[in-house]
C-alpha cells in the first residue's frame, strides 16, 4: 500500500491554539499515529543551543536537521540519548525554533523525516503547514486559530502548572512576534490551506474542538 493512501488528518494554526492537545485526542479517538511536527523545529533548534550554534548559522543546522540522533518512544522524546520532551518546551527553544523554521534548507531537511510518520491506519499531524506543504493531499484539513490573548493566558497557565516562572506581558509579546514571524516568512508561511476548516478555539473547550474535528472526518463520504 502506498503512503499516499493511508489517510490523514492536518491540524495547522499557531502556537499555543490548542492543536498538540487537539490532535492527541484526535488520534487517540481513531487510534491514529500522531506527529508534532514543531516537536522536530524545537529538536533541532535544542540541539544547535547545544552545539552552541547562533540562529543564524542556517548551514550548520541544516545538515544537524537533516542527521537528527532523536528517538521518539510514546510520550518520551530522545536526543543523542538524553530525555528532553519537557526540555524542548522551554520559551528559549521555541524562539530559537520559530527563527530557523524560516530558513528553506533546514526545512527540507526536516521534510522527509516527517512524512514517515505517515502510517496505518492514520496520522494526526500539527504544525504550521502540514496542509500546505507536507501532506497537500491529506482528506481533511483544519487551521485552528484562537485570540493572542487567550493564548498567551493558556501558555502562563500550562507554565504555571508545571511550576515554571511565567510573565504574562512578555509571554504575549514573544507569541506576537513569533505569529509575525511564522505568518510573513516567504517559506512554508502559516496560512490556511486550500479547503481547509477553520476553528476558533478562543471560546470552545478541547472536547468542543475535538468534537467538531470528528465530525469533520465522519461526514466524509
Ligand atoms: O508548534 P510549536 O510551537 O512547537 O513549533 C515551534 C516552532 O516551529 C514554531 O514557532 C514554528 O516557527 C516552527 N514550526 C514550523 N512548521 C511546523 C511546525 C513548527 O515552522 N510544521
Amino acid at each position: 500500500m502506498s503512503a499516499q493512501s493511508v489517510p490523514v488528518i492536518t491540524i495547522d494554526g499557531p502556537t499555543a491554539s490548542g492543536k498538540g492537545t487537539v490532535t492527541q485526542r484526535v488520534a487517540d479517538a481513531l487510534g491514529w499515529h500522531c506527529l508534532d511536527s514543531g516537536a522536530l523545529y524545537r529538536l533541532t533548534a535544542l540541539h544547535a543551543l547545544t552545539k552552541h550554534l547562533d540562529a543564524n548559522a542556517t548551514d550548520d543546522i541544516a545538515q544537524l536537521a537533516a542527521s537528527l540522533p532523536v528517538v521518539f518512544q510514546g510520550a518520551e522524546i530522545y536526543l543523542e540519548g538524553k530525555e528532553v520532551s519537557q526540555a524542548i518546551r522551554q520559551e528559549q527553544v521555541g524562539n530559537m525554533a520559530s527563527q530557523i523554521a524560516a530558513n528553506v534548507a533546514i526545512r527540507s531537511a526536516l521534510l522527509q523525516r516527517q512524512r514517515d510518520f505517515r502510517r496505518l491506519p492514520g496520522l494526526v499531524a500539527d504544525g504550521r503547514d502540514m496542509g500546505t506543504v507536507v501532506f497537500p493531499d491529506a482528506p481533511l484539513k483544519i487551521f485552528l486559530v484562537a485570540d493572542v490573548h487567550a493564548r498567551a493566558e493558556r501558555r502562563a497557565k500550562q507554565l504555571m502548572e508545571k511550576g515554571l516562572s511565567a510573565n504574562l506581558s512578555a509571554i504575549l509579546s514573544d507569541m506576537q512576534a513569533r505569529d509575525l514571524r511564522d505568518t510573513t516568512r516567504s517559506a512554508a508561511p502559516l496560512v490556511a490551506a486550500e479547503h481547509a476548516y477553520t476553528i476558533d478555539s478562543s471560546a470552545l473547550t478541547i472536547d468542543e474542538v475535538v468534537d467538531q474535528v470528528l465530525a469533520y472526518w465522519q461526514a466524509i463520504p
